[in-house]
């Protein structure tokens, strides 16, 4: 018999009123226990209100948390196995390193030796051996942020609440941080669930990401599902650098895995009907296409027309260098704009001139369609 993977994080159709304010909307997902899970989105969507539901630091206005399938109900933070690592350093300035560290497990009135050896074991861990004496103004922001995640995994819970731990650093700390982050979490193995609004921090570290915005979970996949297969219009919109057509669609294909044929106005495009899986279109239905950037080319003059590829006209813009890529602008003929992006390499053939007619295309199955 094989074991089940434990569920360690249930929430069943959460709602948090704030008087007319919807934070959290009818919000449903499960996390299995081990995994570095990440809520993503933009500010004011209602990750923090997810993170302290979970946590028990409010209470849903509808829905359930339960952790290790009990229903939490109105058991208060400390009862729960969660621990939060808030936004801000709040250590206690007035507190070496190590009683920072040793203060939760002094609450617990355990023993001092004991807690001695759960202290240097953490300081161990997060790369802070050699600082127990420090105070935290000796520190640089990346060395509190890890005597804060000390202080949280010291006591043994076995969810951690992140809320945008990293925030507060620079983007070069922010990408070693958050490397250092997901080596920690496989090393301790506990859940670990992390909010935060930085695309990038998410991928780097999630196992799994849900979108989070209006209150509302948008989808939920790991990054590669969300970057390259974004079944919502918003998360393409939000993740990557995607471009979006908008069309009518004008025939579906009887067979299966067949393909949806859309009207752009000035062109008809095939989309593979398993990239519209989930999505129920009918022929008169508004859609939108996304295409990412990196997979639109500049099509050659005279470029085989053979149905593995969709082309469009377009009327190219201005070329924009951005370092390790080139983005080339297009607009299309109903006015939209177009990214082409490419690896810039030195020496690229000069690009056509503004102004000039061109033809851009994509092969079929990088093409997703949207119903929103
Ligand atoms: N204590 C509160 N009182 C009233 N409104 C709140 C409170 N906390 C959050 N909100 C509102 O709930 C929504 C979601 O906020 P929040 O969960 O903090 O989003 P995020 O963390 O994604 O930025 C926002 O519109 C915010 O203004
Ligand atoms: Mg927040």
């Amino acid at each position: 018999m094989s074991a089940q993977p434990d569920t360690a994080v249930e929430v069943d159709g959460l709602s948090k009123n704030y008087g007319p304010v919807a934070a959290l909307s009818s919000v449903s997902f499960s996390i299995e226990s081990g995994q570095y899970f990440v809520l993503l989105g933009p500010s004011g969507g209602g990750k923090t209100t997810l993170l302290r539901l979970i946590g028990g630091f409010i209470r849903p206005s509808r829905g359930r948390v339960l952790l290790h399938g009990r229903d939490v109900g109105d058991e208060p933070p400390n009862r729960r196995p969660t621990s939060m690592v808030f936004q801000s350093y709040a250590l206690f300035p007035h507190m070496s390193v190590e009683r920072n560290v040793a203060y939760g497990l002094k609450l617990r009135k355990m023993a001092a030796p004991e807690i001695g050896r759960r202290v240097a074991r953490m300081l161990e861990l997060v790369g802070l051996a050699g600082y127990e004496a420090r105070m935290p103004h000796e520190l640089s922001g990346g060395q509190q942020q890890r005597v804060q995640l000390a202080r949280s995994l010291v006591l043994e819970s076995d969810i951690l609440l992140l809320d945008e731990p990293l925030a507060s650093l620079d983007a070069k700390l922010r990408k070693d941080m958050c490397l250092e982050l997901k080596h920690i979490q496989e090393k301790v193995g506990i859940t670990f669930i992390h909010v935060t609004h930085n695309q990038e921090e998410a991928m780097t570290i999630a196992d799994r990401i849900a979108i989070i915005a209006d209150g509302r979970l948008v989808e939920e996949g790991t990054a590669r599902d969300v970057y390259e297969r974004p079944r919502r219009r918003f998360t393409a919109e939000f993740i990557g650098d995607n471009n979006l057509l908008h069309g009518t669609v004008s025939a579906i294909a009887a067979e299966p895995g067949g393909r949806v044929k859309v009207d752009l106005g000035y062109a008809e495009v095939a989309v593979d009907a398993t990239v519209a899986e989930g999505t129920d279109v009918a022929a008169g239905d508004a859609v939108s296409l996304s295409v990412r950037s990196e997979l639109v080319e500049l099509v050659a003059p005279g470029g085989a027309e053979d149905g593995a590829r969709q082309t469009v006209p377009a009327t190219y813009l201005e070329e924009v260098y951005l370092g390790l890529t080139t983005s080339h602008l297009v607009r299309l003929p109903d006015g939209s704009e177009v990214a082409v992006r490419r690896i810039s390499e030195g020496g690229d053939a000069a690009p056509p001139a503004p102004g000039q007619e061109v033809r851009i295309g994509w092969k079929t199955p990088s093409a997703r369609l949207h119903v929103e």
